[in-house]
């Protein structure tokens, strides 16, 4: 084979542009590391007048991604507009045309990821999303070859840069949600509707990959649990600190007797816990096998460079596996989910609970609340009160032991309508460390 290999991209953005400019400064060393050259051929987008900090070459530039589809001359075919459609029909018809495809696309492959990979091995082709979780930790990789001899049993993660900078910027630089979301976007973290990122939805496609990989499991998004963190406020960060947590957005996959838990939350970590010291912008991924007991993919979670790292070492791999005749060398049409039978119901699930309730400072309301909790099963570990201020409405935060997520909500529906609480109680799950 010759040894260059044609590349276009579908999508001029943020990543688009790192991958481009990547491309074009980058050919050599590429080269001399792969032992063939990926050639940057054709760019498509709508619109090319806004700056993206470097000039591509003349003649480069499409507005028709026929033109990167239709090219005989393209091997790779890079997809980075995001979204459903028409980035679906861009890829499957990149796989009829024989192309191989690459995509930080997670939105699509958590809706349609088995229909894709079907389609790549229909048409002995390959499709590669590095980028599509944890934006340039090679955790797609880690989890496909790195760890394939191991049974998965938890994947624990931060894969959402966007809450996370928000998370850690209200609690060290003490800002209100929406200064902290502010910048956030500012940085071009968050999506372009970046509700996706802060009501966990952006995560919950990380997860549902994450769980396609790590348990062979194609878990449907309603099937999720998934809350976001915009009810997080200054005063739980606060309150979670003094008791020595750190209020960080989580993912869960983890396999509890037959059973696969699989959500996404705001969850309480001891200051201690690996997870806890992921700050800013960055991700991690604690995965737990048999064999390698635990591993922790970290790094940069989002942003340009970061997410052009990721596609660009795809785009090398398809570029090997072409070189080397090896396509489709990791097969992902099949599902190997040993032993798990279905999704834990998440009314199942249990774990310690952190509560805020806002009640009048009167006797008898803590031995009414608990009394409420005792009778749900729920048992306490800690109580605070806080000091009594100007107004009459306290906070009492409670951590308690290890509780049933159903009795938990019953309790707290019971309590909230107590006459002296006075808002409606605050409940964050907490997540305690793995033994290694
Ligand atoms: N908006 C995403 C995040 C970018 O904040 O993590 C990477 O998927």
């Amino acid at each position: 084979m010759s040894n260059k290999v044609n590349v276009g991209i579908i999508g001029f953005g943020t990543v688009g542009a790192g991958v481009a400019r990547a491309l074009l400064e980058k050919g050599a060393l590429l080269e001399q590391r792969i032992g063939a050259r990926p050639v940057l051929r054709r760019v498509c987008d709508r619109d090319f007048r806004r700056s993206r900090g470097f000039r591509l070459p003349a003649g480069m530039s499409t507005t028709d991604p026929a033109d990167i589809l239709r090219d005989p001359d393209i091997q790779v075919v890079v997809e980075l507009i995001g979204g459903l459609e028409p980035a679906k029909s861009f890829i499957l018809e990149a796989l009829r045309q024989g192309k191989h495809v690459v995509t930080a696309n997670k939105a699509l492959l958590a809706h349609a990821g088995r229909e894709l990979f079907n389609a790549a091995a229909k048409s002995h082709t390959d499709l590669y999303f590095e980028a599509s979780v944890g934006g340039g930790i090679p955790i797609i990789k880690g989890l496909r070859e790195g760890l394939v001899a191991n049974e998965i049993d938890a994947i624990i993660g931060i894969v959402n840069g966007t809450s996370n900078y928000v998370l850690t910027q209200m609690r060290e630089r003490r800002l209100s949600f929406h200064e902290a979301l502010l910048q956030a976007k500012q940085h071009g973290y968050a999506e372009r509707n970046p509700s996706l990122d802060i009501d966990g939805h952006d995560a919950s496609h990380k997860l549902a990959i994450l769980t396609l990989l790590g348990f062979g499991m194609s878990v449907k998004l309603e099937d999720m649990y998934i809350e976001g963190i915009s009810k997080i406020s200054q005063a739980d960060i606060q309150y979670a600190d003094e008791l020595g947590y750190c209020i960080k957005p989580v993912v869960i996959a983890k396999r509890v007797d037959h059973e696969l838990e699989v959500r996404v939350h705001p969850t309480l970590l001891e200051k201690t816990h690996l997870l806890a010291n992921v700050n800013g912008v960055y991700n991690a991924i604690y995965v737990h096998g048999d064999m390698v007991g635990g591993a922790l993919f970290y790094g940069r979670g989002a942003g340009q460079n970061p997410a052009a790292s990721s596609v660009v070492a795809d785009i090398a791999d398809v570029v090997r596996n072409i070189a080397s005749g090896a396509t489709q060398r990791i097969p992902l049409g099949k599902p190997v989910a040993h032993g798990i039978r279905r999704v834990r119901r998440m009314g199942s699930v249990e774990t310690r609970y952190y509560m805020r309730f806002m009640v009048t400072d009167k006797p008898g309301v803590l031995a009414k609340i608990s009394g409420v909790l005792g009778r749900h099963h729920i048992s306490i570990a800690t109580v605070h009160q806080k000091e009594r201020k100007a107004a009459r409405i306290v906070p009492v935060v409670m951590m308690s032991h290890e509780a049933k997520e159903s009795n938990v909500r019953a309790a707290l529906q019971a309590i909230d309508r107590l006459g002296f609480v006075k808002r409606p109680t605050v409940a964050i799950r907490t997540e305690a460390p793995r033994s290694q």
